[in-house]
This record gives structure tokens, sequence and C-alpha cells, in this order.
């Protein structure tokens, strides 16, 4: 039995991308796994929400894995604010991680681009704080997307330089999982290459169907293939890539042969690719609305994941401050 980890920030409503990219990994995983499902809102803290929204963002993320199929009797389920030991061991973790290569992350480098008035030290560490994430567990198995490569790479070398410095295998050196054996990149139907929050693109789960019909039928698309079995421009690849996803194979099927053959009508494409997503994302919805207000469940859940959580956190650092050379008088 493996040890699984990962989590999600809790910066807006979970959309398409986190639920293929990431949480249908999940479901799949609690099964025959020790996972941990966290819901990240120290990470969420770099942006800067505001006090009243930070709850509010973990508690709809929390209803959302609930209502997606993440179940407490599999997996742990936790908020990482509730387990301190996360925050000591990353403290201990940014002893070893160097200034030149937290600069060079791409996401770091990113976020600075867009946001140049809020370059934190947080956003520096991120990819640290991450690392604490995973290894405070020991997880051998991280599912996520293919956008988190780089932070994963950086956790992997976090965990082999601590044992080496110490001389330990205490870490596990954590490896991405996919169940299909690739990383998906659900693509964005503004012609953009990926669908996320900050990208103002995503299609969420709690959508009504109105909001998604309206989305899809805003999709960008062209003017229409003008030879036989030509290649398809980005936005027209997306825009298949998303039904590959939630569509049936033939429906799949019958779009790619229009198109090839040049009778494609985007039209009628994307009011198929809109019924297809309601058809999917319906039931998550009234689930979401269901779980939302179910306080004393939702209590029940963080706790019971708190303690469990926590636990198995200790256990951790126990060996960590050991290794390091902390004693008690
Ligand atoms: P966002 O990009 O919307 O801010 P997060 O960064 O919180 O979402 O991502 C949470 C999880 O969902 C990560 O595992 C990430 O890899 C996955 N994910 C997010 N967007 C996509 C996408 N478009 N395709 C595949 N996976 C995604
Ligand atoms: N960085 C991830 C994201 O933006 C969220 C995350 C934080 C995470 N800690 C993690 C994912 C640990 C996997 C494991 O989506």
């Amino acid at each position: 039995m493996n040890t699984v980890v990962s989590g999600i920030r809790s910066t807006g409503n979970l959309h398409l991308g986190n639920y293929f990219g990431a949480i249908k990994n999940f479901i799949e995983m609690q099964k025959s796994n020790n996972c941990f499902f966290f819901i990240a809102d120290w990470h969420s803290l770099t942006t800067h929400p505001t006090p009243g929204d930070l709850h509010i963002n973990v508690r709809r993320v929390l209803a959302e894995y609930l209502a997606c199929g993440i179940d407490p009797e599999q997996a742990t389920i936790y908020v990482q604010s509730d387990v301190p030991e996360i925050a000591e061991l990353y403290l201990l973790m940014n002893m070893n991680a160097y200034l030149g290569e937290l600069e060079r992350t791409t996401s770091f480098k990113d976020k600075a681009r867009k946001s140049p008035d809020n370059v934190n030290a947080g956003l520096l560490t991120y990819p640290v704080l991450m690392a604490a994430d995973i290894i405070i567990h020991r997880a051998q198995q991280v599912p996520v997307g293919k956008d988190q490569e780089q932070n994963l790479e950086m956790a992997r070398k976090f965990a082999r330089r601590f044992n080496t410095m110490y001389k330990s295998e205490l870490f596990p050196i954590p490896k991405p999982f996919s169940f299909t054996g690739e990383f998906v990149k659900v693509p964005g139907l503004d012609g953009s290459g990926k669908m996320g929050k900050s990208e103002g693109n995503a299609i969420c789960l709690i959508d009504d169907e109105k909001l998604i019909r309206k989305k899809v039928m805003k999709a960008v698309t062209d003017s229409g293939p003008t030879e036989m079995n030509q290649t398809k421009p980005e936005a027209i690849e997306n825009l298949f890539t998303l039904m590959d996803i939630v569509s049936e194979k033939d429906t799949y099927d019958f779009f790619n042969d229009k198109y090839n053959s040049c009778e494609i009508r985007y039209g009628d494409m994307k009011k198929q690719l809109a019924e297809d997503i309601v058809k999917f994302t319906s039931p998550i919805r009234e689930k979401i609305i269901d779980i939302s207000s179910n306080d004393e469940y939702l209590r029940k859940v963080t706790a019971e994941g708190r303690d469990k959580a926590r636990a198995s956190a200790s256990e951790t650092l126990k060996e960590v401050r050991k290794l390091i050379g902390f004693k008690s008088f």
C-alpha cells in the first residue's frame, strides 16, 4: 500500500481542470492506498484573501471534494492550516532550499511577472511548503496535473537533499502519479493552453446549466477547415481535447470525422459539448449544494481528518528533529 498526498489551493471553485487533472485520480487512488487529501489554505495566502473570504473558500473546496466522491471513510481529508507540523517542517526545509533554485522555477517567474507588486517570500518558497506537505506523510505518490511537474521535481530534490545531508532514508522520493499514465492538461476554451482559475476561463463544477452553455458557446473557433484531414489550429484542438475528456468516444469520432471531411459545424459541436459537460457536472453540483449546508458533517470530516493527519505528521517530525540533532534536556 502506497502513501499518497495531494492538495488543491483554496482560491476559488473547482473546475474541470482540477477534476480531470487531479481529483479523478484521488477518487481511484483512495480505494487501495493510504491517501491524504488536503485543502491548501496556507498556499492560498500568497494572493492575500480577505479574512472573510478565507474560510468561505476552504469550506467551498471541502464541499466540492466530498461531492466529487473523495470519501472520508477511505482517505484522510484535512485543512492544511489544521496541521501545524507542516509549518515546522517547512521552516526546517527552508534552511536547505537555495535562493537561486527557487528564483528559477517557472511558476515563481510567471507569478512574479503577472503580479509584480506582490512578489512575497511565500511565493518564492511555495515549492518548499509544497514539499513539506508531501514529505510530512512520507508520501510515495502525488496525483497532480501536468502544470505541477516542476513543483514536484523540487519536492523530490528537497527530499533527496535532506536524506543525503542527514545520511538517512527517512523520505521516500515522491513520484507524480496518474492512473492513465499520462498527465492531463485540460485546455481552456479561450484559445489558450490551460483551463485555470487564474486564467479566468474555467468551467466550474458548481456552474449551472445556463452558465455552462454560455461559456461553451463562447469558445473560440475559426472559419472552419478548408482541406481534408488538415491539422487543427490550437483553439480547435482544445475544443476537441475537451470533448475527448468529457464526451463518449462515438461523439468525439463523429465530430472529428466531420472536421476531417470539412463538414464540421462548430455550433453543433459546442452544443453537444455543453450538454455532455452539463450531464457530467449536474449530479456533482447537486451534491455540492447539499453538502455545503451540512455544517455538522463538514465539522466531523475536518476534525477526524485533522487528527489523523496530525498523528501521521508528528511521527515524521519526531524523526526529523532527531536526525537534525534536536534533543530534550
Ligand atoms: P488553478 O490552476 O485553477 O489555480 P490549482 O493550481 O489549484 O488550479 O490546481 C489544483 C490541481 O488541479 C493541481 O493538481 C493541478 O495540476 C490541477 N489542474 C489545475 N488546472 C488543470 C488543468 N487545466 N489541467 C490539468 N490539471 C489541472
Ligand atoms: N501547488 C498545488 C497547486 O497549485 C497545490 C499543492 C500544494 C499541492 N501542496 C501540494 C499539490 C502538495 C500536491 C501535493 O495546485
